[in-house]
């Protein structure tokens, strides 16, 4: 085992620092003369593709926060109205599903039972499935119409990682693809679009420097058994992942708010020495945070914020700042998840917990 984690005392730190090398490997050969082609992976015709009315992205856990992500990108590249759902809820609430549904599942392990089982009922109802998974031959890879095979590698740790930022890989690549199909985006836009996403493994080395400076602020907080993330668009969904990254290993209690929602409740809970971890990444809505996060140290929180680099404006109003290298909004999660995973790292490892088998959960849930 200890071969297997490659010089790290993890699989999760191994895995964190793989992402450079998955997101590499999940855009290589998808992309021809500056253009994504899926024609290989995605049988849908042209005509099929033009036809499409909505998206469901289905998926669990991690999975489901790719999909979220999903929801913004493939609305913005493509204009195709897409909703997002848990699959466990999903299979259980009668969608609404015509033959122009295109139903997307997001499975790592292409194993997980309400994931499979909302594809099957997807199907009976008359959608196409088109799955992203890590897993070549899996039950989902199996059994949906189209699939796009995340190449992560093999992911050992519980928390998902590299599977993670390789699925919203697939995800860029697929909103790329319709939206060229559809006519949404000129090619000038695709191939700028698309050359930032050639950046971004590169990117994602620079933000891997930052861990010290994670591991000290993870420290800091570790003790506290409250902590909350705030974001708006894209920054939300990625919170929603950081999130959950901290409270399955590290078991500090957090949770995830869109910014604009603190006073409908959450701000009553931010008192003296609170750590609010506050996302800024995404320009348009970049004022709108800026205002949330005086709200929160107004009321004596602790905030590190993640801003884009360039932007000075923030740390006026901060503890704490990490800053993502610049890249285009829409591709700004893949950066900004990498310090989240391993603020949840190092505060698991401060508080002496085990990393990569955190209690109560499995790598892949196969019973409902
Ligand atoms: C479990 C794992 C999570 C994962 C989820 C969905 O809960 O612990 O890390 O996100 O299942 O798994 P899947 O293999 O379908 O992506």
């Amino acid at each position: 085992e200890t071969a297997e984690k490659g010089g790290y005392d993890r699989f999760m730190l191994k895995e964190i620092h793989e992402q450079p090398k998955a997101i590499r490997d999940t855009l290589a050969s998808r992309i021809k003369d500056g253009l994504v082609d899926l024609s290989n992976e995605v049988a849908l015709s042209p005509e099929a593709i033009r036809n499409i009315e909505k998206i469901h992205f289905v998926a669990c856990g991690t999975a489901y926060h790719a999909g979220l992500v999903g929801k913004y990108v493939l609305e913005d590249l493509a204009r195709i109205p897409v909703e997002c759902d848990v699959a466990s809820e999903y299979r259980y609430r009668d969608p609404i599903i015509t033959d122009k549904t295109l139903v997307v599942v997001i499975s790592q392990s292409g194993e997980t039972a309400d994931t499979l089982a909302a594809l099957r009922e997807a199907k009976k109802q008359g959608a196409r499935v088109l799955a992203i998974t890590n897993v070549v031959g899996s039950s989902v890879a199996r059994e949906a119409d189209d699939v796009i095979i995340t190449w992560a590698g093999p992911e050992i740790a519980v928390a998902s990682t590299k599977a993670y930022t390789s699925q919203l890989i697939a995800i860029y690549l697929l909103g790329l693809y319709f939206a060229q199909v559809r006519g949404h985006k000129s090619e000038a836009e695709l191939k700028e679009i698309i050359s930032h996403l050639g950046q971004l493994a590169g990117l994602a080395e620079q933000v891997l420097e930052y861990e010290g400076k994670i591991a000290e602020f993870a420290r800091s907080i570790a003790d506290n058994e409250h902590l909350f993330f705030l974001g708006r668009g894209l920054d939300y969904a990625v919170a929603l992942e950081g999130s959950l990254k901290l409270k399955e290993i590290s078991y500090i209690h957090s949770e995830a708010y869109a910014a604009g929602e603190l006073k409908h409740g959450t701000l009553a809970l931010i008192e003296e020495n609170i750590p609010v971890v506050a996302l800024a990444t995404q320009s348009s809505v970049f004022d709108k945070m800026v205002s949330n996060i005086q709200e929160v140290k107004a009321r004596g929180a602790k905030v590190l914020g993640f801003a884009v680099e360039g932007d000075s404006e923030l740390q006026k109003s901060v503890d704490e700042v990490i800053t993502i290298p610049k890249t285009i909004d829409l591709l700004a999660p893949v950066l900004t998840v990498i310090p989240l995973q391993l603020f949840a790292y190092y505060a698991c490892i401060q508080r002496g917990y085990d990393v990569d088998k955190p209690r109560n959960l499995a790598k892949s849930v196969t019973v409902e």
